[in-house]
């Protein structure tokens, strides 16, 4: 397959391409490097079957032109996924998530593109009152302008898929996390320490609870699913079994660090000790359609949050800690 991936050089889009070049397809990364990095991707710039074009999904005319190449599919994994951002830049969301993907898909429809995988987000559920949340769950009532700029994404391209004979594969993803992650609360909490090995700010109470999947689960869910899908616009929830909270994500964190008695100090948070306005407390996905299908994840919230965040000390350079240092806890 000839394949486009947005976002390519990114944390998720870095670790999907390896597996599709490795089963043969020729894959065209095209990603403005905000936040992607080309160490991400540089073991494969000797491959022939590998392109990388530094571009944006704003820029219409440069998108249209690599279109032109005659693609098989679209991987579209390119977006602004900083959910907290939206609480003080409220156009980020709209331009990087909505804007974007429309861009994509009028190339997509004028360059007859057939298929197109997106990576949405438990975040387009908002407060969701049935845990696990199913696919169908509703009505969907997004709590931050990242979860409606995803939603939003999400009902564009089911149109296009209808109108202009396309086809779909719409990924829900919980916290996905592991090497090369570049945001999140384990990536936070990594350089906090860095930064002071005795005391941890913690973002609201503590108490938020949720499923963190390993990246390497995300991306065979990913490749399943596509295998699997059955309809126009396939839509699959992705997550782990289980839910963590922030403070067992800290104790991990801590362990992991070899540190012994850091404080831990929390913001308190707003809402009822959500992180920040928009931050949900609460998020566990059912992934019984893709189970029942046969793809099951291979670790739990904890054992993906320690792995990620064994990788993380050691990607960022350690903590540099002396064992056994840190204040009273
Ligand atoms: N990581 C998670 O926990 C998580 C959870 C749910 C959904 N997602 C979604 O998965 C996708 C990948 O997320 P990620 O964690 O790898 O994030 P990331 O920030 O590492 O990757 C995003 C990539 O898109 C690129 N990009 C951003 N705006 C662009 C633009 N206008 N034009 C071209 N390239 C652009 C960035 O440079 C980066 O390489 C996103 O769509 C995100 O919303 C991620």
């Amino acid at each position: 397959m000839h394949v486009i991936v947005t976002g390519g050089a990114g944390f998720i889009g870095s670790h999907l391409i390896d597996p599709l070049l490795s089963r043969g397809d020729e894959v065209l990364v095209y990603d403005n490097l905000s936040s992607g990095r080309m160490d991400f991707i540089s073991h494969n710039l000797d491959d022939r079957n590998f392109t990388f074009v530094e571009g944006d999904l704003l820029d219409v005319d440069g998108l249209n032109n690599v279109m032109k190449g005659g693609f098989d599919a679209v991987w579209h994994l390119a977006a602004n996924p900083d959910v907290r951002k939206g609480t003080t830049d409220t156009h980020v969301h709209v331009e990087q998530n909505i804007i974007a993907t429309h861009n994509l898909l009028e190339a997509v429809r004028i360059n007859k593109v057939p298929l197109i995988f997106f990576t949405s987000t438990s975040t387009v559920y908002g407060e969701a009152d049935i845990i696990p949340t199913p696919e169908d769950y509703a009505p969907m009532k997004p709590i931050s302008l990242y979860g409606a700029s995803k939603l939003a994404a999400e009902a564009l391209i089911s149109s296009y898929c209808y109108t202009f004979d396309i086809e779909s594969v719409i990924y829900r993803f919980a916290n996905v996390v592991g090497p090369r992650s570049t945001h999140g609360v384990i990536y936070d909490f990594v350089t906090k320490l860095r930064a002071d090995p005795e005391e941890l700010e913690i973002l609201g109470d503590g108490t938020q609870n949720k499923s963190y999947l390993f990246i390497d689960d995300c991306i065979s869910s990913m490749l399943f699913g596509a295998k699997k899908r059955a309809e126009r616009v396939e839509i699959y929830n992705i997550g782990s079994e289980d839910m963590t909270n922030v403070t067992e994500i800290a104790d991990i964190l801590v362990e992991e660090a070899r540190l012994k008695d850091v404080k831990f100090s929390y913001t308190g948070g707003v809402d009822g000790g959500r992180g920040w306005k928009g931050d949900v407390k609460t998020m566990r996905l059912s992934i019984k359609k893709l189970v029942d299908m046969g793809w099951k994840p291979a670790y739990s919230s904890s054992e993906s949050v320690r792995m990620t965040a064994r990788h993380l000390i050691e990607e960022l350079g350690g903590v540099n800690l002396v064992e056994g240092v840190g204040g009273a806890k």
